[in-house]
C-alpha cells in the first residue's frame, strides 16, 4: 500500500511562518494538541507526562473509596457552581456565548450528592483543593479571559472524555454500577461538545497570537488543579 509522504519546506532563507499544531483546524484543537501532552502515557496514548501522582496512573489501577469519591463529588460541585456562575453574570461578553451549552454541571451534582444522602452517607463540606481552585478561577475571570477559557475548556472536555471513563470505573468498584446524573447530558453528548468547540474557535478568532499563547499557557495550571481535585477519589 503506498504511503503518504509530506515534503515540509524548511527553507532558511525566508522567514518561517510559525506553525502551532492543531491551528490549521482552529484554535480549540491547539487546546487540545497541548492538553493531551500534559497527561500521562497509562491516561492517555497521547499522553507524553511522566507518571508522579497516584492519579496519574491508568484509571484500571486506581481503588476508590467511597469517602474520597465523595469528597471529589463536592469539591467538583464547587468548581462547576463558580464556572457557571461566572459564565452567568459574564463579566467579559464572551463568556455570555457559552450560557446554556448543555454541558453545565452543578444541578446534576446537586442531585447526585442528595441520592448521597439519602443513602445515608455524611455529604463532606469542600476541601482545600476546591476551594483553592474556585478563588483561583473567580479571580482570572475578571482580569483575564484568556486564562479562564482555558480552564473552561479543559474542566468540561476533560470531563466528557477522561471523567467519563472514571465514573464508569468508580460505579463499577464502589457504587453497584449506579450511573450518577453527573455523566448523564439531556441531549448528544458529541454534538453538545462541537456546539461549544464552534464558539471556542469563533471567540479566539479575534484574539491575537499573543493572547492565544497566553490561553495555551494556563493549561498547566487547569492540570495541576484538577489533578488535585481527582487525587481525593483516591485519598
Ligand atoms: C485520570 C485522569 C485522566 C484521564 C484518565 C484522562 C483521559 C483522557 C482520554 C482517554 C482522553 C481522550 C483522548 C482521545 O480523544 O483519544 C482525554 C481527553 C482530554 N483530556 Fe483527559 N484525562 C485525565 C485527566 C485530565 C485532566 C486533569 C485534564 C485537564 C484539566 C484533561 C483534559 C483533557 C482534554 C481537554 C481532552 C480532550 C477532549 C476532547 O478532545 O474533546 N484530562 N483524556
Amino acid at each position: 500500500m503506498a504511503s503518504r509522504s509530506y515534503v515540509v519546506s524548511a527553507s532558511t532563507t525566508e522567514t518561517p511562518r510559525k506553525r502551532y499544531p492543531g491551528g490549521a483546524k482552529g484554535f480549540v484543537e491547539e487546546m487540545r494538541f497541548v492538553a493531551m501532552k500534559l497527561h500521562t502515557k497509562e491516561q492517555a496514548n497521547e499522553g507524553e507526562k511522566e507518571v508522579k501522582q497516584p492519579e496519574e496512573h491508568s484509571v484500571p489501577k486506581w481503588e476508590p473509596s467511597i469517602d474520597g469519591y465523595l469528597k471529589f463529588l463536592v469539591d467538583s460541585k464547587l468548581v462547576y457552581d463558580t464556572l457557571e456562575s461566572i459564565i452567568d453574570k459574564a463579566a467579559f461578553p464572551i463568556y455570555a456565548e457559552f450560557r446554556n451549552t448543555g454541558l453545565e454541571r452543578s444541578e446534576k451534582l446537586a442531585k447526585d450528592l442528595q441520592w448521597f444522602e439519602e443513602q445515608g452517607y455524611a455529604i463532606p463540606e469542600p476541601s482545600s483543593p476546591g476551594i483553592t481552585y474556585a478563588e483561583y478561577l473567580k479571580e482570572i475571570s475578571d482580569k483575564d479571559p484568556q486564562a479562564f477559557i482555558c480552564h473552561f475548556y479543559n474542566t468540561y472536555f476533560a470531563h466528557s472524555a477522561g471523567g467519563r471513563m472514571i465514573g464508569k470505573k468508580v460505579a463499577q468498584q464502589i457504587l453497584n454500577n449506579r450511573e450518577l446524573e453527573f455523566y448523564k447530558w439531556d441531549g448528544d453528548l458529541s454534538q453538545l461538545l462541537q456546539n461549544v468547540r464552534d464558539k471556542l474557535n469563533k471567540v479566539a478568532e479575534s484574539w491575537t497570537r499573543d493572547e492565544k499563547n497566553h490561553c495555551l499557557e494556563e493549561t498547566e495550571k487547569s492540570f495541576k488543579h484538577s489533578g488535585e481535585i481527582l487525587r481525593l477519589i483516591l485519598s
